[in-house]
């Protein structure tokens, strides 16, 4: 029924579109960041092919329609560390558990394909549904700047914050 879909194994066109996913205004009013622009968004899809990529995307596709993104950024292979991020573009499909289930599998993936130890977060304090589902997940409030709260979660074991 979920399914997550690498962004390099679909076409250029419809990676590429995924920019207005992300600067449509139900999504950006989540981000602090509200518009990316065409350029930004194409060097970040060409990232996604080197080879030790320090950005991974993937389609959320949820009974076989494209609902929104995941990522992992910053992936530091040698300090294991990496920084996560999701939106669903489509509202009807919020609410319904697929986060958490995406979550879940980007938790597993990044502990056994990535081999990292933690992963951080950033969400706007304002984002209560967000924050739920990290908390939920076991990731654990890092810092509070202004309107950002910093997340991380262990991976490894049984660990100092879950
Ligand atoms: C945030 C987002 C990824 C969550 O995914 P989702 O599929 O909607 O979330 P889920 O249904 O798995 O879980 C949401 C949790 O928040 C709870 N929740 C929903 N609305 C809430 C609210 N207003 N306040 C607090 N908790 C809320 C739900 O009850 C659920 O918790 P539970 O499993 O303990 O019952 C998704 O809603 C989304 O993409 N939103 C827009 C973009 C965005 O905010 N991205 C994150 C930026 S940091």
């Amino acid at each position: 029924m979920l399914k997550l879909v690498n962004f390099i194994d679909e076409s250029f066109d419809k990676q590429y579109n995924t920019l207005l996913w992300r600067n449509s205004e139900c999504v950006s009013k989540y981000f602090l960041i509200k518009s990316i622009n065409p350029e930004v968004h194409i060097k970040w899809l060409e990232s996604l092919h080197e080879s030790k990529p320090v950005n991974i995307a993937f389609f959320i596709n949820y009974k076989n329609e494209d609902v929104g993104v995941t990522y992992f950024k910053h992936i530091n292979y040698n300090n294991k560390i990496a920084d996560w991020g999701i939106y669903i573009y489509k509202i009807e499909a919020r609410n319904k558990g697929i986060g958490s289930i995406v979550l879940k599998n980007c938790i597993k993936y990044a502990k056994d394909e990535l081999n990292l130890d933690e992963l951080y977060l950033d969400v706007l304090s304002s984002n209560h549904r967000a924050i739920k589902l990290y908390e939920n997940m076991g990731f654990c409030v890092l810092s509070k700047n202004n309107n950002v709260i910093r997340y991380r979660k262990n991976l490894k074991g049984r660990s100092y914050d879950n």
